[in-house]
């Protein structure tokens, strides 16, 4: 159910207490966007970060990406892991060369149609170069949903999955939803953390199923064996 103050008090506390430096921010480059969300999908920040800055340096532009070899590619990837992702990044430059142009599409269901680009990126991508209102669910926002909402089952189970989305589009602002965004992934990166999280400093503790009730180590709900 929609309700404006939870993401009024995740913008006013990303304002104040949000991230705002990273090398990814104050930046409406679709292209620079989208290469920071793909590296960002199983990596932290602080790894991420150099191999950003240089993989720009070399591909300064979705062409030059599209137009490298791919040994180039791999070369710029390799110490980052999971290197599908590697090879989905060249070939989405590819196609979007190809056949959007070299301009990355705003609407988060054709971005969902390129390779290694699912709901949760596609959303993220759209919401900061374009500022398109879409929800994203990556699994620092499931852990900050299962415990606001005391969301009792398995986030990695179908039925969890789709309770989490739909909440997740019924929370959205009508505006702001850029501030909105990176608000739930630092909410979640930097207060909501898995282990001991900071709730006296979190902007949604007087309202946290998992606070209030003295469960935030139970929930999320770990991987049924
Ligand atoms: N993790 C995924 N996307 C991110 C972003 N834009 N900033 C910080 N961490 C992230």
């Amino acid at each position: 159910v929609g309700d404006p103050s939870f993401s009024q008090a995740v913008i006013a506390w990303q304002k104040q207490h949000g991230r705002h430096a990273l090398p990814w921010q104050n930046t409406r480059d679709a292209y620079r966007v989208w290469l920071s969300e793909i590296m960002l999908q199983q990596t932290q920040v602080a790894a991420v970060i150099p191999y950003y800055q240089r993989f720009l340096e070399t591909f300064p532009t979705v062409e030059a990406l599209a137009a490298a070899p791919s040994e180039q590619v791999m070369a710029h990837w390799s110490g980052l892991g999971y290197y599908s992702r590697a090879r989905n990044l060249h070939r989405c430059a590819q196609m979007v060369v190809a056949e959007h142009g070299g301009r990355f599409p705003a609407d988060p269901g054709l971005l969902e149609e390129l390779p290694g680009i699912g709901r949760s990126t596609a959303a993220a991508i759209s919401a900061f170069s374009y500022g398109t209102r879409a929800a994203i669910l990556d699994g620092n926002v499931k852990r900050v949903f299962a415990r606001v909402f005391g969301i009792d089952g398995f986030p990695g189970e179908k039925a969890v999955e789709n309770d989490m989305w739909q909440r997740a589009v019924a929370l959205l602002p009508e505006s702001g939803v850029e501030s909105y965004t990176q608000g739930l992934m630092d909410l979640g990166a930097t207060l909501c953390t898995r282990n001991r999280p900071a709730c006296p400093r979190c902007p949604l503790a007087s309202r946290c199923v998992a606070h209030l009730t003295g469960r935030t180590a139970e929930l999320p709900v770990r991987k049924p064996k």
